[in-house]
């Protein structure tokens, strides 16, 4: 049968830590704190917009978290450095299990399709610096309703624009506050955790799949399929 993947980008298909690298240059050893308390900050400024219903776009989110951090750790970055952390931004590496499992699902004729809080100009960055732009039949951005996940009205558009049944989509992401969006929803969920250190909200529901990387992602949902 015939599935819609709806690909979460940041820190499922696309490492976030990958600008860890550059900032050591920057902030030395604290670049690992560094790396995942900008992330924090940049999801919570998505998630204080859209509750505000303030929206400004992700990049926007972005560039404000990395000097709130640069701020709250007393580490200055000044605004040439800012430029170039921002623009690692735009080419973050994929995590090496992507590839190969993007390949192997969309032959299988699955449609596959990237779905992302970022804008679609650095989605498509992200996506063609990765070489993984050819999978997807079409990048599913929140700027087009400029609101974030995980606002309903989020997943719902992406099924409205990849005319899909909630049920016979399968969401895909390492975030679980994502993950949780889309089963409200009626998403199928699989859960890619990246770490150990990530832990799923013990809420209502868990997810459908729980996968420690996309290599067993396929056998997976056949396995749940039948
Ligand atoms: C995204 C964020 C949630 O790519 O990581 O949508």
């Amino acid at each position: 049968m015939q599935l819609t993947f709806a690909f979460d980008i940041y820190g499922t298909l696309i490492d976030t830590a990958g600008v860890t690298r550059i900032l050591q240059a920057t902030v030395g050893e604290q670049a690992a704190l560094f790396a995942s308390r900008w992330r924090d900050k940049q999801l919570e400024y998505s998630f204080r917009r859209g509750l505000m219903q303030q929206y400004v776009d992700f990049s926007v989110c972005t560039r404000q978290a990395l000097q709130f951090t640069a701020s709250q750790l007393e580490l200055p970055i000044d605004l040439v450095e800012q430029e170039r952390l921002l623009e690692a931004y735009r080419q973050l590496p994929p995590f090496p299990d992507v590839a190969p499992a993007l390949e192997a699902l969309a032959e299988t004729g699955h449609r596959l399709y990237a779905f992302s809080n970022g804008l679609p100009d650095d989605l498509e960055s992200l996506l063609d610096s990765a070489g993984i732009a050819k999978h997807f039949l079409d990048v599913v951005s929140v700027h087009e309703i400029r609101t974030f996940k995980p606002n309903p009205a989020v997943y719902r558009h992406f099924l409205k624009r990849s005319h899909t049944e909630a049920g016979n989509c399968w969401l895909i992401s390492s975030n679980p506050f994502d993950l949780l969006g889309g089963m409200a929803c009626g998403m199928r969920s699989a859960w890619i955790r990246r770490s150990q250190q990530q832990h799923f909200d013990p809420w209502d529901r868990q997810p459908d799949l729980t996968l420690a990387s996309l290599d067993e992602l396929g056998q997976a949902i056949s396995r749940t399929d039948q």
